[in-house]
């Protein structure tokens, strides 16, 4: 179980890093001005390469806690608040895609201080879903 509980926390804390790094591309993403061709294609590029990386490696994070969940018989409140937030990061991660598909055909039209505070959910989600997977407060 153990062994199985470490690749759970190096997929999590992998796909974090990307939860964390995308949206901040797109603050960059939505400053950029409309003659900078070539660093909006950079930035475009980076971001792609960056969704590819992060969607199996949070696929991975999430499959390896459901195999805890029901290989190990974890039972409580705290598991049931933890998956809905979970399943709230599983969407932020969809809707990171579809903005990326926004800012590639052009359409995106949110400014950089929208995408600033959509930057700051992933640190509430991961500071909440810590505290409940340790602390297991109900
Ligand atoms: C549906 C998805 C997930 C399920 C079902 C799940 C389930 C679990 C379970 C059953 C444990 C073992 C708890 C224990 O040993 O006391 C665990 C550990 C852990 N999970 Fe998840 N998890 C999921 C996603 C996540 C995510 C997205 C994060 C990050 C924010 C996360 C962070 C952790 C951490 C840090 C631990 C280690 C806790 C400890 O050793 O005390 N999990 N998870």
């Amino acid at each position: 179980m153990l062994w199985i509980k470490a690749f759970h926390i190096i997929f999590v804390v992998s796909w974090f890093a990307g939860l964390f790094y995308l949206p901040r591309i797109f603050v960059n993403l939505a400053m950029v001005p409309a003659d900078s061709g070539a660093e909006r294609a950079r930035l475009l590029l980076m971001a792609k390469k960056l969704f590819r990386f992060i969607t199996p490696l949070g696929v991975l994070a999430i499959g390896l806690g459901l195999w805890l969940w029901f290989g190990f018989g974890f039972t409580g409140g705290w598991l049931h608040a933890k998956t809905a937030l979970v399943i709230g990061l599983a969407a932020y991660h969809v809707w990171c895609g579809m903005l990326l598909a926004e800012f590639a055909s052009g359409r995106s039209t949110r400014t950089h201080v929208w995408f600033r505070f959509f930057n700051e959910v992933p640190v509430l989600a991961l500071t909440i879903i810590c505290i409940l997977v340790v602390v297991k407060p109900f």
